[in-house]
């Protein structure tokens, strides 16, 4: 099979070292890749949020199946484009149609689907920028304390803002309405605030029926002791210790069942992954977030875990018989740690060479932001490396990716040493 995987993260890096080991695969694009991506097939420079670009490059290099890593394609309707085409059509994606990936796209939407099929997650009101002033009034009298504000589109992982008094959520409120993130934020969805302890669970559905991959938790702060802004995530285990059968059970039972039914009830096309943000409270589990694709760094830990031939399960997929699939975890434990550029998620630079990458022998190093230049591998975003390590328990895997974090080097090279540090 021709396989053309969309994206350039260490995310897609996973995928590509994962693919590339199936003896199904015959030929590998990455579009547009990176530096990693390279040595597991070819890199092709595509505007992945151009469909129409998309789909010309399907049709000429007569690919199998495309393989979606970010949600912004997603979200922007390739699964919907190729489809609809006469010469695509055919073309399996893995990645849900633009109604699927609205779970993602829109929190609004999610919030409403997740009432509408009885499926836990945290209370919540919307309001459209017509409605600043109930919004206010909703803040200063109903909302209790600390409040969540979310943008209702996609922000670039920016647009939920967590504020522990009233002035200061009305600020930010009346920032985020009158356009903070654009469009994404004209609506603001305000959430109780849930304390608990976060993960995530991947599942891959066929549309009909669905398997759990393995579970994760990242690091989504930039500094230890989980403190700073928000990034895509610093590092990830696989799998986390407090997840439990019992906690799994309420997961498939409470969540991921009725999210399935209600998607089937929506007739919502969706051959691909939902990965749920979830939290876990008193021992029960709420749905944070949905996102319509793998987790970044998450991924990273996840497919280390999986025996399973990947491309195999993507053909079970399309064909509607995953349930005939048996999923086979690694029993040992994943850790990935990322190396950032300083400054990040604020500004930071780029094209800083990269060195000591061959000196890794025991990890497994994904590319995350990385581009080749002149011979050199150099930086090129905001997460560089993620360094990932396999061992019979969380902390010995950590204690090889730490290591070989420290053998890796360029100017401004940054990562969190305490990784796993919660647990
Ligand atoms: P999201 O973009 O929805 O994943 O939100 C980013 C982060 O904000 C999550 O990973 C949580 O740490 C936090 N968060 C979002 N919603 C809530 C909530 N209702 N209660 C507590 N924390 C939240
Ligand atoms: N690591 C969280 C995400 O991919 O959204």
């Amino acid at each position: 099979m021709k396989i053309l995987l969309l994206g350039s993260g260490g995310r897609e890096h996973t995928f590509a070292w994962k693919i590339s080991q199936s003896p199904l695969c015959k030929k590998l694009y990455i579009a547009p890749g990176n530096a990693g991506t390279a040595t597991c097939g070819e890199n092709a420079p595509l505007d992945i949020e151009d469909n129409a670009a998309v789909y010309d490059f399907v049709v000429e290099k007569a690919i199998d199946m495309v393989v979606v890593g970010p949600e912004a394609p997603l979200v922007n309707g390739v699964w919907n484009y190729l489809r609809k085409m006469r010469s695509t059509s055919h073309v399996p994606v893995i990645g849900p149609s633009m109604q699927g990936a609205r779970l993602e796209g829109s929190k609004a939407y999610a919030k409403k689907f997740m009432q509408e099929f009885g499926i836990p997650t945290a209370g919540y009101r919307e309001f459209f920028s017509t409605k600043t002033q109930a919004a206010i009034n909703f803040l200063k009298k109903k909302a209790t304390l600390p409040i969540v504000l979310k943008a209702d589109g996609l922000a670039a992982g920016k647009g939920v803002v967590i504020c522990p008094g009233r002035e200061y959520a009305i600020a930010e409120l009346q920032e985020m309405l009158s356009g903070k993130f654009g469009e994404a934020s004209r609506k603001v969805v305000i959430e109780e605030f849930l304390s608990g302890i976060e993960f995530s669970v991947f599942v891959l559905t066929d549309g009909e029926s669905y398997k759990i991959l393995p579970v994760a938790k990242d690091y989504k702060r930039i500094g230890e002791g989980d403190t700073g802004p928000n990034t895509g995530g610093m590092g990830a285990v696989s799998p986390p210790p407090f997840v439990d059968e019992v906690l799994m059970k309420k997961v498939e039972e409470l969540i991921i069942q009725p999210t399935i039914r209600g998607l089937k009830a929506r007739t919502i096309e969706y051959q691909g992954f939902i990965f749920l943000g979830l939290i876990k409270v008193n021992g029960e589990p709420y749905v944070i977030e949905y996102n319509c694709r793998m987790g970044d760094p998450e991924t990273e830990v996840v497919l280390p875990r999986l025996k399973n031939d990947l491309v195999e399960l993507f053909l079970a997929v399309k064909d509607r018989r995953l349930t005939e699939t048996v999923i086979e975890e690694d029993e040992r434990a994943a850790t990935t740690i990322i190396l950032a550029s300083a400054g990040y998620p604020g500004n930071y630079a780029k094209g800083k060479k990269i060195t000591g990458l061959e000196k890794i022998k025991d990890s497994i190093v994904f590319h995350a932001g990385t581009k080749s230049s002149e011979g050199q591998t150099v930086t090129n975003g905001g997460r560089v490396i993620a360094v990932t390590s396999l061992g019979k328990t969380f902390k010995d895997a950590l204690a090889i990716s730490n290591k070989n974090a420290d053998l890796i080097e360029f100017e401004g090279k940054y990562y969190r040493k305490d990784i796993g540090f919660d647990l």
